[in-house]
């Protein structure tokens, strides 16, 4: 898989694109991650991306060309455009299943004040990591990229995120390590029978009483 992100501020990723899983990832070849500052595509003499609001009003806002010509430098036939928006559908693991299956993904962070609404015309999806908003797109980048290299074939085992929080729309079960007794909470003594079917079973009940206890909502 190839992911293009369109940002005014690479060196954002660094840490993101420099560490652990992601790293070893893009190491192995599994991902590969390009980085473009589409301020690099302005055609004005001093490399301007934005400008005031048309009718007034505070902020300045990202002109279409310089983003609409990158994503024309980047796009192919069957590359998925996103857009990171805070106006776009919510983000959640159903969505990173989904979007781990594209061969080419773009996303366009996003800045200031936010970007010209002609943009979304060249896009083929809207995505918002969450009801708030954050000062532009590169983290929200970062977690739908995260998201989706975690689920590709090689990174990590597949076990390990079958079982996870949102698969079956279930939250994960208690885990616990050593010591066996932290400051008086004991590890259930189910877990340590080595009985590994009774374990599984109450491994089961506990993701369902989790998940009562803590999103009902996942359950309907
Ligand atoms: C300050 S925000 C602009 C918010 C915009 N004025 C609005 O109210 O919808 C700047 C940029 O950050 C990104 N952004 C901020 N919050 C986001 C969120 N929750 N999900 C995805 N992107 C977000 C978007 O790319 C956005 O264009």
């Amino acid at each position: 898989m190839k992911i293009d992100i369109l940002t005014l501020f690479p060196g954002m990723f660094e840490g993101f694109l420099n560490e652990s899983i992601i790293k070893r990832a893009i190491d192995k070849k599994v991902v590969e991650i390009n980085l473009v500052n589409f301020r690099d595509f302005s055609k004005l003499n001093n490399s301007q991306v934005d400008d005031t609001p048309y009718g007034g009003g505070s902020g300045m806002v990202l002109m279409p060309g310089p983003i609409v010509d990158a994503i024309d430098a980047y796009r192919k036939p069957f590359t998925k455009v996103i857009l990171m928006c805070p106006q776009g559908k919510v983000y959640n693991e159903r969505k990173a299943h989904e979007l781990k299956e594209e061969k080419h993904i773009i996303l366009v962070c996003g800045h200031y004040e936010g970007f010209d609404e002609r943009i979304r015309e060249f896009v083929d999806e809207e995505i918002s990591i969450g009801d708030y908003i954050l000062t532009g797109g590169e983290i929200p980048a970062m977690v739908v990229s995260d998201s989706i290299i975690r689920l590709l074939d090689g990174v990590i085992k597949k076990e390990s995120y079958l079982e996870e929080s949102f698969t079956n729309n279930l939250l994960d079960y208690p885990v616990y390590t050593k010591p066996r007794n932290f400051r008086g909470f004991k590890v259930p003594d189910i877990l340590l029978s080595g009985d590994h079917k009774k374990i599984d079973e109450w491994r089961k009940s506990e993701q369902l009483k989790k998940t009562e206890q803590k999103r009902i909502d996942l359950l309907k």
